[in-house]
C-alpha cells in the first residue's frame, strides 16, 4: 500500500512515529506499508520506495520543513496528489471551518484521482460531507475518517460496524480533549484558563488555531460528522447553535461544584437538532471524564444506550484511529 501524507504536523509525524512503534506487528500481519510522499506547506519528500521515516522525522525536527528531506521537491498538496503514484492519501492538513481549504480539495482530488481517502481533517466533512462520501462512491474508493471524532475513542466505526443492527436516536458527549483538559484543571486545581490553554497547545492537543477549541467549533464539527455519519442526517457545520466555554469563569466552576456539579462543554444531537454548549453535568453522571479524555453517549432503538469514552486528541492517540482506517482498507486483519 502505498501512502502519500499531506499536511507533516503533530499528527502526520505521529502517525511516523507510531508506524515506527508497530513495525514488526505490521510486517508480521503481511501489511506492507509504504511513505511514498510527505507534503507541508514547503514542498514534498518523494521516494517510489519508500520514505525514511527516521530522516523525515529528523528534517522536521531540524529545519521544521519537509523540502530539506534530501530527496524533495517544491509541489504542493495538489500536485503530489496528482503527479506520484500512490493507493491512498492521508490527509491531515488543519480544519479550516470556513472555506474547508485546502483539505477539502486535497480529498475530491485524491478521490477523483481513484485513491483511497483516510483523514482526521474535520472541517471539510463538517462542511460538505454529502458531497465527499458521494465522491468516494462515484470512484469506487474508500472514505475512512475515524479520526476526525474522538481521537482515539471508537465511535464511528463501533457504530456502523458492531451496532449495525441499531438506529442512533441521540448522541450526547464530550468531542474536545483541550477543553476538556482545561475545564478539568480548572476544577481539580483552580488553574487559571490561559496558562492550562497553553498547556494543551504544548500537548499537541489544540487545533492549530485554538479558538477552535475554546469557542466550540470544533465540538459542533465532530457532532455534524457523528450526525450525519451515524444518524444519516444531511447536516453542515451552519445548522450548530454553537458555544464555547471562553465565558466559564472560576466563580461559576466552585459554584457548580459545591452543589454535585462539574461544568463540561457538551455536543448533543436529537430529534435533528444539534447544540454545543457548556452545560451541568452531574459528577456521578457517566459524561463526567476528566482530562484529554472525550465520551459519547449514544442513545440506540435497539441496545438501549451505549457510553465510550477515551483519549480524544494527542499525536499518538490519534494515529491508533488513523492506523485502523488504513489496516481496514488494506483488508490484512
Ligand atoms: N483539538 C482537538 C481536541 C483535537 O482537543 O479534541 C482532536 O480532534
Amino acid at each position: 500500500m502505498k501512502i502519500q501524507i499531506i499536511g507533516f504536523g503533530v499528527i502526520g509525524q505521529g502517525f511516523l512515529r507510531v508506524l515506527l512503534k508497530k513495525k514488526e506487528e505490521l510486517e508480521m500481519a503481511g501489511e506492507d506499508i509504504k511513505i511514498v510522499s510527505i507534503t507541508d506547506i514547503s514542498g514534498t519528500a518523494y521516494n517510489d520506495k519508500g520514505i525514511d521515516f527516521e530522516k523525515a522525522l529528523e528534517t522536521v525536527k531540524n529545519s521544521g520543513r519537509i523540502i530539506d528531506y534530501p530527496e524533495a521537491r517544491k509541489i504542493s498538496g495538489l500536485e503530489a496528489i496528482e503527479e506520484i503514484d500512490a493507493d491512498l492519501v492521508l490527509e491531515l492538513t488543519p480544519s479550516n471551518i470556513k472555506t474547508g481549504e485546502p483539505g477539502l480539495s486535497h480529498m475530491l482530488a485524491a478521490m477523483k484521482a481513484g485513491k483511497h481517502l483516510v483523514t482526521s481533517n474535520k472541517a471539510p466533512l463538517a462542511l460538505k460531507f454529502k458531497k465527499l462520501v458521494e465522491t468516494a462512491e462515484k470512484n469506487g474508493v474508500e472514505f475512512r475518517y475515524e479520526a476526525t471524532v474522538g481521537g482515539a475513542m471508537p465511535i464511528i466505526n463501533l457504530a456502523r460496524e458492531t451496532l449495525s443492527a441499531d438506529r442512533i436516536l441521540s448522541i450526547e458527549g464530550i468531542l474536545n480533549g483541550t477543553t476538556n483538559y482545561i475545564l478539568t484543571r480548572m476544577t481539580q486545581e483552580g488553574a487559571e484558563f490561559e496558562h492550562v490553554l497553553k498547556e494543551a497547545q504544548q500537548l499537541g492537543y489544540a487545533e492549530t488555531d485554538p479558538t477552535y477549541d475554546i469557542g466550540g467549533i470544533d465540538t459542533a464539527s465532530k457532532l455534524v460528522i457523528l450526525a450525519n455519519a451515524l444518524m444519516g442526517m444531511n447536516a453542515t457545520y451552519k445548522d450548530v447553535k454553537t458555544h464555547g466555554i471562553t465565558r466559564i469563569t472560576p466563580e461559576a466552576i466552585k459554584l457548580a461544584r459545591e452543589s454535585g456539579y462539574v461544568i463540561k462543554l457538551i455536543g448533543e444531537v436529537k430529534n435533528g437538532i444539534l447544540e454545543v454548549a457548556p452545560r451541568l453535568v452531574q459528577v456521578s453522571h457517566p459524561l463526567n471524564v476528566g482530562g484529554a479524555l472525550n465520551v459519547a453517549m449514544l442513545t440506540c432503538d435497539i441496545a438501549g444506550e451505549i457510553t465510550v469514552a477515551g483519549k480524544g486528541a494527542g499525536a499518538i492517540e490519534t494515529n491508533s484511529a488513523i492506523l485502523s482506517d488504513i489496516i481496514s482498507i488494506t483488508g490484512r486483519r
